[in-house]
């Protein structure tokens, strides 16, 4: 399926539908072996022949779910999750578990500072947009300003907008040939990206509020917003434009998706689907893009999808115009770190970290001290990544953030005997060489995926969020991928047209995260485990309403617990249930159990999760409510639009569409979350 296939799709009805088809144009050149010779080769003909195939090749084939037995009479295995579990569904509203409160929060449009004009949706302009909270919540983290928690900076990416239901009477663009988008809405849909930092703090009767004149309080836009860019592409002739000869600098951020917050609190805003936003006036008959062939960049514009076309901005803008800027998507797709502490600092796009569609940049200290982060990269057949420093951490800041700055980028070879092994991306080293098309580490770090490609990583089903727990154990969100097929299959990659993803555990040698090596394991196989052609494995005590497709983001709690929430994007009816955070277990007779703690409304995606120090508030975001698979809505059926939603949550006013949101959860009564 080509973009020209997608945009006239009549079964695609938004953007955030036609985002998830987009991903299933895979551009990594790699097949894997099939299943039959993954075993062979692990495992040996002959023991498999023999029936030997013992318990140990099983688990980490199979995963341990698949080993558990149904438990006997009525002792249900100890999950360490308190709570009663929400019952599934999918409705115009959001729901949590009995005994919470789930308050909202924060919501598109809301005033985040002292000068900001009250949200009027009909009289939109970016100069409001950009003192107000931002479009389609994702990664929210918490920096606490107070000992006890009570006070702190809300740091939220905002990643995409969906025009069809944030401006009156526009429709969708992309298809319309962008003819409805003025010059003003295209700087409102900038403004509308990017992130924000907000105070917030409890009120006297312990509720959570936003402190609107927070000295800290700012936005942070592709519209104009200054960075600068270190690492080993800095200064790089590949990053150079008319507007920054020096390529060390750049307006913006992109599609920031996930992200994660450093040790020394700062914040790391991930650059996920930045190829949409780059234009060209170059289209063949059927309105594809041609990629000169004779550039130096066609290699990496046709791996990394460049230009997508999905928002008219090149149309306006030159440095998103790769006729005239065709370095200018070189300095994207990579992590920025914001220090919310300071409003004036300069954000910083880290290229040791690599370039590629991060979905999230989680960090951990590893055991000898060093910062290491896992990182995806969302595409389906693309790698899962890791950035382990070459310092230590410290008590001090400032040397902290060079850590971000020198140190190793390692990314995933999953093999079958369930070890994972780490490859280092090193110029000179092996493959990634000047005759492969590495002059130096800067195109090491700007190609990323094709020095992986070359290193012969794993290709994974979408690489999505992935959490360190700090004990040397990560978990790896792999949210689907429906383009494997049975030739393409690996060990840790098993099913061929995966609809609804897996989870992956690693175990880093030595409980060290900056390992080069650990051992694999499938924790869950997600899906319907009451049907047997999806092949799910759940512990057999997951209920009816724990089970998931598509896992996503994801968090560690305060007590070591990992909870998953779920972006099923269009396809939801496949699961009949909205998107929502889980409790999964990973430890002891209940490992690879699910139970259902918060649901969104239909057509949002489950986004966050993050809980503050003390477990006992939890931040979700809910993500495009109302948009993504609305005809499968019993009494909708039909896409929505600003004027016809399908749900206005959170406002439920008639004079407002639906507004993405984030939503604070707590214990009635107080006390840590699921305790
Ligand atoms: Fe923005 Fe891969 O989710
Ligand atoms: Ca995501």
């Amino acid at each position: 399926m080509t973009r020209h296939d997608i945009l006239n799709d009549p079964s695609i009805g938004n953007k955030a539908e036609a985002y998830e088809a987009f991903d299933d144009i895979p551009t990594n050149p790699n097949l894997e072996r099939t299943i039959g010779d993954v075993i062979n080769a692990r495992y040996g003909r002959r023991e498999i022949l023999r029936g030997m195939l013992g318990v140990t090749a099983t688990t980490t084939l199979f995963g341990t779910s698949a080993l558990v037995a149904p438990h006997q009479g009525n002792a249900a295995p100890a999950s360490r999750y308190r709570f009663d579990e929400l019952a599934w569904g999918n409705d115009e509203t959001h729901h949590v578990a009995d005994g919470y409160d789930a308050q909202v929060l924060l919501r598109w449009g809301d005033p985040i500072t002292a000068d900001a004009p009250e949200f009027d949706v009909m009289n939109q302009t970016a100069a409001a947009q950009l003192k107000q909270f931002g479009y389609n919540n994702d990664y929210v983290g918490f920096v606490p300003l107070n000992d006890d928690g009570t006070r702190g900076l809300l740091c939220v990416n905002h990643e995409y907008t969906n025009e069809e239901v944030m401006f009156p009477g526009l429709g969708r663009q992309d298809r319309a040939g962008f003819s409805g988008m003025t010059p003003e809405l295209i700087d409102i849909e900038m403004a509308a990206h990017g992130g924000s930092v907000v105070e917030i703090a409890k009120d006297a009767s312990g509720v959570w509020q936003v402190v609107r004149d927070g000295k800290m309080n700012r936005r942070i836009s592709p519209l104009d917003t200054a960075m600068t860019i270190d690492g080993p592409a800095a200064g790089h002739a590949r990053l150079q434009t008319n507007d920054d000869p020096t390529g060390t600098k750049v307006i913006g951020t992109l599609n920031n998706c996930a992200g994660g917050m450093t040790p020394w609190g700062t914040w790391l805003m991930a650059e996920e689907n930045f190829h949409g936003y780059y234009w060209t006036d170059n289209l063949d008959a059927d309105g594809k893009p041609v990629i000169d062939p004779t550039s130096r960049e066609a290699a990496s514009q046709k791996r990394y999808g460049v230009p997508g076309m999905w928002y008219a901005w090149g149309q306006k803008y030159d440095r998103f115009n790769i006729d005239k800027e065709p370095h200018a998507p070189n300095k994207f797709g990579w992590v920025v770190e914001v220090d919310p502490m300071d409003p004036t600092s300069t954000p910083i796009k880290h290229t040791a970290l690599g370039r590629f569609r991060h979905e999230g940049a989680e960090t951990t200290v590893s055991s000898d001290g060093r910062l290491v982060i896992y990182m995806g990269d969302d595409n389906r057949f693309d790698y899962q990544y890791k950035y382990v420093s070459g310092g230590k951490v410290s008590g001090d800041r400032a040397a902290n953030s060079k850590l971000l700055s020198d140190g190793t980028l390692y990314v995933a070879r999953f093999e079958e005997d369930g070890t994972v092994l780490w490859l280092p991306l090193i110029h000179g080293a092996g493959p990634l060489t000047a005759e492969n098309g590495f002059n130096d580490q800067g195109d090491v770090m700007i190609d990323t995926r094709i020095a992986a490609d070359l290193l012969g990583a794993t290709p994974m089903d979408r690489p999505e969020d992935a959490q360190p727990r700090g004990d040397g154990t990560a978990y790896i969100m792999l949210t689907n991928n429906t383009k494997r097929g049975e030739d393409d299959l690996n060990a840790a990659n098993p099913r061929a047209k995966s609809s609804f993803g897996h989870i992956i555990e690693i175990k880093e040698q030595g409980g060290n995260h900056a390992a080069t090596m650990g051992t694999w394991s499938i924790l869950v196989k997600c899906g319907d485990p009451s049907l047997a052609e999806v092949g799910a494995q759940w512990n057999p005590d997951t209920s009816e309403n724990g089970w998931f497709g598509s896992p996503d983001n994801c968090a560690i709690d305060a007590d070591g617990r990992l909870w998953v929430s779920t972006d099923q994007g269009g396809s939801w009816a496949k699961t009949g249930k909205s998107d929502g955070l889980y409790a999964v277990e990973t430890e002891g007779d209940a490992r690879g159990t699910s139970k259902l703690f918060f649901r969104c409304p239909v057509g949002g995606e489950m986004c966050g999760p993050y809980f503050t120090d003390d477990g006992e508030t939890l931040f979700v975001a809910v993500q495009h409510p109302g948009t993504d698979g609305t005809k499968n809505l019993a009494g909708f059926e039909r896409n929505s639009t600003f004027e016809d939603p399908a749900t206005r949550w959170p406002d439920f006013d008639p004079a407002m569409p639906p507004r993405p949101a984030v939503v604070v959860i707590t214990k009635q009564g107080g006390g840590k979350i699921a305790v």
